[in-house]
């Protein structure tokens, strides 16, 4: 079914996620149903990023290898279509690496350090003083996906924003050099949905943190996760008022129940007090269960026909490859370099 867009003209739209981990609610509400809609009207690609997942898990290259046709079935299980979107493996195009490596001599040390998501992960990831080179400069490489389709809307969540600001720099140095346009500068569409929190509440959901909600989660681990889930501490008994921000099953809620002003009773009761954690669980979980019960059952439906997933990825890998291709000749030529 094709869907209201936003947009008038037909946009270029890439936008990828690193293969070391199966995705989760965080992905669907951020930025795959924006990805579902997007396709009927757009030309969409969609990379999965398996070099770029290897950035920090060089050592432990399966976290990323068994994880490619994970993240492949749950892009399909969500209602992306290979008719429609091009899902490709980042990989399989040399031309990514190639310009990563133009577009790396125009970057300075300086402005890689002061790229605060890559500056935040380091922190996070206690690499102390051995920081991999590739890591180091992932955003470059994640300038050259964005730029090797000519993309110009890249659907992200917002600890993305610093990667496009540096690929747009890329652009506009490039063109510089050209003397005229080549690339394009691209542009994000943030989702209207906030943030969505982790289950526990401290962080943002993570694929390795198991503080997620996978798309292919089972149903005893949906009911384990919206149990553990944090709530209003001082919510001790049902007649107590109770808090509904920050209350993490409001904003699940919030987030994921089709019946709007139906929540909206449901906080005002919980702020009066009379309406107990296990009865917004409750309803919680049921609408969980019904969204992700098909995702899951299609999720394990591809994933038994391996053959077919790998299929459907070379096939976006063959023509995202001679696509890309394309612009890694135009910049080279801007070096000078197209002389055979
Ligand atoms: N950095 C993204 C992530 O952390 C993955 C990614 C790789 C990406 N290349 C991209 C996102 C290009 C948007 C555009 O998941």
């Amino acid at each position: 079914m094709k869907q209201e867009q936003p947009f008038e003209k037909s946009e270029i739209i890439l936008t990828g996620d690193r293969a070391t981990g199966p995705l989760h609610l965080g992905h669907y509400v951020g930025s795959l149903k924006q990805r579902v809609s997007l396709q009927w009207m757009h030309e969409q690609t969609i990379l999965v990023a398996d070099m770029q997942g290897l950035t920090d898990n060089a050592h432990n290259p399966t976290k990323v290898s068994s994880n490619i046709l994970n993240v492949v079935a749950d892009y399909l299980a969500v209602g992306i279509e290979p008719t429609q979107t091009t899902i490709c493996l980042q990989s399989q195009l040399p031309a990514l690496a190639e310009l990563t490596m133009y577009y790396s001599n125009l970057v300075s040390i300086a402005r890689l350090e002061r790229n605060p998501t890559v500056k935040s992960e380091i922190k996070s990831k206690s690499f102390g003083r051995s920081i991999p080179t590739g890591f180091f400069t992932y955003p470059i490489s994640q300038a050259a996906d964005i730029t090797a389709f000519k993309a110009t809307l890249i659907p992200v969540g917002d600890d993305q924003l610093p990667m496009l600001e540096q690929t747009n720099e890329i652009v506009r140095k490039v063109n510089k050099l050209a003397g005229k346009k080549i690339l394009d500068e691209c542009r994000p569409l943030l989702s209207n949905a906030p943030r969505l929190p982790s289950t526990d509440g401290k962080n943002k959901m993570s694929k390795t943190m198991g503080n997620a909600i996978n798309l292919g989660a089972s149903e005893k681990e949906i009911s384990a996760a919206v149990k553990a889930m944090y709530t209003d501490p001082s919510h001790l008994r049902v007649e107590d008022p109770g808090q509904v921000d920050g209350n993490i099953v409001f904003t699940y809620l919030d987030a994921f129940h089709p019946d709007k002003k139906y929540i909206d009773g449901l906080k005002s009761h919980y702020k009066q007090g009379g309406l107990g954690d296990g009865t917004t669980k409750k309803i919680l979980e049921e609408c969980l269960q019904d969204m992700l019960r098909p995702i899951r059952e299609k999720r394990a439906e591809y994933l038994n026909d391996k053959a077919q997933l790998i299929n459907i990825l070379k096939k976006g890998s063959k023509s995202a490859r001679e696509n890309s291709e394309k612009v890694l000749f135009d910049v080279r030529g801007i070096f000078g370099l197209n002389i055979f």
